[in-house]
Formats: structure tokens, C-alpha cells, sequence
């Protein structure tokens, strides 16, 4: 017999199921092609895989040690060298961890006390303020505006005070794609000035950036580096977000925070994938400056259908995401569109709105570009019919 009224109150009121979930499953029920929920159409490397198996086959079956298997924490610190020249101690600043949602947690965890304030910026990734509510902070949000959904440096520094404990960052940014320029990190370097306030850098797109554009590490510069959590996917680089492994660098006396509670939470993260990560970046380690010209093309790819159709899109700077106007189509809440959409016209898409705070009046979905040529041809032979 169950009874509802046992585990009333609940945690978490007012919080139901992650737009990813709602519109993957209205997707599977109208049989639409799904470009909602961020995940690549494609598989990961046959040599990952074959990794994978042979780890399982030979052996590596239990508990990884605590912060990451030795020969992958060393292969993302060769990493972390190469792309941003940063020097980070492999035992001591890296934790691999069972996706980046796992590390935001943690780190969050880790930093925010009963009335902190921490600092995100709408449209804002869904997991950023459950972390925050659960630790009892308050989240403050501050919103970026279209088209360009670029931080307003002033509101920030507005916003600050003796209670602000951390700002939570995100670049390359999801849903908008957009990227961080240069002067974003001078400003950033500015509002933190002279405060103890600590930052949460979610790149999991680093290595999505395009047209000749950089992506900018905190790890590139020491002065942020040092109050800063940094964390990746290799769901996202690897085309493999079913696996849940990703990783954080933080300084060590931050990391030694952030391990405490990731102990308690998963313990450790999947050992026969992080011994296959370490062989297939040792033997393919130019598999994260490929992917850019990857996803690049299938942008390219994706836009140039769309114009023949009567969304408006300003191309995307990074991640494998698209926004897209519809204002020329219809005047309905975003919500409904993207329902109607999946309904009527079988592509699913996310509406940008639920990732905002206090929504403002715009007319704008998100399409995930990380598919085969033909789904993208199909999905936008469907919506140049609307
Ligand atoms: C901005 C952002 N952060 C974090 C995540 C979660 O990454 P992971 O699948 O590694 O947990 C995602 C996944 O969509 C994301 O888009």
C-alpha cells in the first residue's frame, strides 16, 4: 500500500519534470524527430567502445579510487596544458565524476551555505538553482537579452553584496549558443575584485566553438583559476552522454571541499570508463579539436535549410544548440508552439522560456543540431512547412 501523504512535505514543491524529459517523451508519443534534448545522433569512437569492452572483459570492474583513475586524471591534465597552458596536479585539482551535473552539484555543495546568494544567469541551464535551493542559498538571476544574450556586466556588480557566495557561469552557453568574448572576462575580473566570491564554470561545450572563435578557460588565468571550479563533459566531447562522466579542476584546497561531498554522493565514478578514456585519449588525442569543424558544418548545414523557411536565426557562436524566431509564424507562448510543433508537425523542440526566471516577451525554441544530415534535412523539410 502506498500513501502519498508519508513523504509530504515534499523537498521541492513547485518542482516537476526537466523540460528535457517532458519533450523527449512528447517526441517518442507524437513519433517526432526529436531536436529537444541535447544529445548527439551519433555514437561514440569504435575505439572508445572497444576500450570499454576490453576494460570490463579484463578486469577493471570495481571501485575506481575516489577522485578518478590515475592515467585519465593525467591525460586531462596534458589537456588542460595544451589548450589553456595551465599547469593543474592530476591527484589533487582533477575529479572525474559521473557527468557534469554530478560536479555542478558538488561544487555548489561545497561552496553555499543557508542564505548565500549565488548569482546565474537566465536562460539558465535547469540544474543550477535546484543546487542551489537544496543547500538552502537563494539564487539570484540576472538576464541576458536576445539577440545576442551577452552579460550585463553593470547588473552584476549591481547585484553583488556581503551575502554573494558564488557566481555560476556557463560558456559556451546553453540554450543561446552564445560564446564569451575577451572583455567578458575583464568585467568578470572587475565585479569579483576584492571580494572572497567563488565561481562555478560549466564549459561542458569548450570544445564547440566556431567560426574561428576561442573558447576562454578561467584556467587560463590564474587570478580566476584560483576561486574557481571548472567542469566538462565527456558526454558532450565524446558523443556519449549516456555514459554520465565528466570531470572538475579546482584548486586544491577548493577540491578538497568538492571531494567531500562527492564521496558521499557517488563515491567514485565508473572505473572500466575512465580506464577507457585514458587509452583513447593517449591514442587519439585530437579527437576535442576536431569537433568543432564538426559541429561547425553541421550549423552550417542546419541554418542553411532553415533560411528557407520563416524561423529567424542569428547563427549560433558554440555548443550544438540553435535558437530560432518564430515571431513571423505564430504569437503563441513559446510552450504551446513547441507543443504544436511536436504534435502536428513532429519536431520537438525546447522553449526557451522555462530557463528564465521571469520570461521576457520574445518568440524563441532551441533546436539540437547533433544529428545525421538527413534527420536535420527531414526536420527542416517539415518546418518550412509551417
Ligand atoms: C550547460 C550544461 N551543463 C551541464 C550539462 C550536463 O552534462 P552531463 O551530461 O555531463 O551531466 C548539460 C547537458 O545538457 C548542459 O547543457
Amino acid at each position: 500500500m502506498t500513501n502519498d501523504s508519508l513523504i509530504q512535505p515534499g523537498k521541492f514543491p513547485g518542482t516537476g519534470t526537466t523540460i528535457f524529459t517532458v519533450m523527449s517523451k512528447m517526441a517518442q508519443d507524437h513519433g517526432a524527430i526529436n531536436l529537444a534534448q541535447g544529445f548527439p545522433e551519433f555514437d561514440g569512437p569504435p575505439l572508445l567502445r572497444e576500450r570499454v569492452a576490453w576494460h570490463m572483459a579484463n578486469g577493471h570492474n570495481q571501485y575506481a579510487p575516489l577522485a578518478g583513475v590515475p592515467g585519465l586524471q593525467q591525460q586531462i591534465a596534458a589537456m588542460i596544458f595544451e589548450l589553456y597552458g595551465s599547469v593543474v596536479n592530476p591527484g589533487r585539482q582533477i575529479t572525474v565524476t559521473p557527468g557534469a551535473t554530478e560536479a555542478i552539484f558538488c561544487a555548489v555543495t561545497a561552496c553555499v551555505h543557508p542564505g548565500d546568494e549565488v548569482i546565474v544567469f537566465d536562460p539558465a541551464y535547469d540544474t543550477y538553482e535546484p543546487s542551489v535551493e537544496l543547500n538552502g542559498g537563494v539564487t539570484r538571476h540576472i538576464p541576458m537579452a536576445y539577440p545576442d544574450f551577452r552579460i550585463d556586466w553593470q547588473r552584476v556588480a549591481d547585484q553583488i553584496n556581503d551575502r554573494t557566495r558564488l557566481i555560476i557561469l556557463n560558456n559556451p552557453h546553453n540554450p543561446t549558443g552564445s560564446v564569451w568574448w575577451e572583455d567578458d572576462i575583464e568585467s568578470l575580473r572587475r565585479v569579483i575584485d576584492g571580494s572572497n566570491i567563488l565561481l562555478v564554470s560549466d564549459d561542458v561545450y569548450e570544445h564547440i566553438t566556431f567560426d574561428g572563435r576561442k573558447h576562454l578557460s578561467l584556467l587560463s588565468y590564474p587570478d580566476l583559476a584560483e576561486r574557481a571550479f571548472c567542469i566538462s563533459s565527456f558526454g558532450k566531447t565524446y558523443h556519449v552522454t549516456g555514459w554520465r562522466l565528466g570531470y572538475c579542476v579546482a584548486p586544491e584546497s577548493l577540491m578538497r571541499e568538492f571531494l567531500k561531498i562527492h564521496q558521499f554522493i557517488n563515491f567514485s565514478t565508473n572505473a572500466p570508463l575512465q580506464y577507457a578514456f585514458a587509452d583513447f585519449i593517449e591514442a587519439d588525442p585530437g579527437h576535442h579539436a576536431r569537433l568543432a569543424a564538426f559541429y561547425e558544418e553541421k550549423r552550417n548545414t542546419f541554418n542553411k535549410l532553415m533560411n528557407e523557411s520563416r524561423f529567424r536565426l542569428k547563427p549560433s557562436a558554440g555548443t550544438f544548440f540553435q535558437l530560432a524566431d518564430y515571431s513571423a509564424i505564430s504569437d503563441e507562448p513559446d510552450t504551446e508552439f513547441a507543443t504544436r510543433l511536436t504534435r502536428d508537425y513532429k519536431v520537438a523542440v525546447i522553449p526557451v522560456s522555462v530557463f528564465y526566471q521571469r520570461p521576457p516577451s520574445q518568440h524563441i525554441v532551441r533546436f539540437c543540431f547533433a544529428k545525421h544530415d538527413e534527420t536535420l534535412g527531414q526536420a527542416a523539410e517539415r518546418l518550412q512547412a509551417l
